[in-house]
């Protein structure tokens, strides 16, 4: 499947919120999103199938200092496990080496093995455990890290 990859934009709103429905039992909101749109250190990606250009997955990460923050990241249901998570990811890591970024971390819920499986490919480490995390089932979150940003490749 050949992808695009694009910065998030408001007329992608409509079709990144159907996939955020369908993939976190707490959905990020429209205005949410929305407001991302507005921090110059907040960066979307949508990924776009070609020819159609049906959007099918979308990550965000926060530029903090000189660390990525991935903050929010998903694939359509329906495109799962084609390898499109692991690559819209890449690219996003490679856009925050671009900018300079030395650093990655994220927070996973515990029981989401598909997702760490997915970090640790790309090279993440499962540093800490943050106790209760999660306001909606008091889960714990992990916390992974990604040390080496910038000499990725
Ligand atoms: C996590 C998610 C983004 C993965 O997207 P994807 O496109 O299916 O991932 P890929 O096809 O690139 O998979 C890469 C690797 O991740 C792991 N993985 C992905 N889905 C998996 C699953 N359902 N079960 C077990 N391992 C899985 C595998 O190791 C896989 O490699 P493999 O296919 O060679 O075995 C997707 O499942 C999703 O959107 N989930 C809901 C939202 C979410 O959990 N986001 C992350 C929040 S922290």
């Amino acid at each position: 499947m050949d992808i695009k990859y694009e910065r998030l934009k408001e007329e992608d709103l409509e079709a990144i919120l159907k996939i955020e429905q369908a993939s976190f039992p707490v959905p990020w909101t429209r205005s949410m999103f929305e407001q991302e749109l507005h921090i110059p250190t907040s960066h979307f990606f949508v990924a776009k199938a070609l020819p159609g250009k049906e959007i099918v997955g979308y990550a965000g990460y926060w530029q903090v200092v000189d660390e990525l923050h991935l903050i929010n990241f998903a694939v359509h249901p329906e495109y799962r496990r084609q390898g499109l998570g692991k690559h819209l990811l890449f690219y996003i890591l490679c856009d925050g080496k671009r900018l300079g970024l030395k650093k990655a971390t994220l927070e996973v819920r515990a029981s989401n093995q598909a997702a760490q499986r997915l970090y640790e490919q790309l090279g993440f480490k499962n540093i800490a455990l943050r106790k209760s995390y999660y306001a909606d089932n008091q889960e714990d979150a992990v916390i992974m890290w990604l040390y080496n940003l910038g000499a990725y490749s």
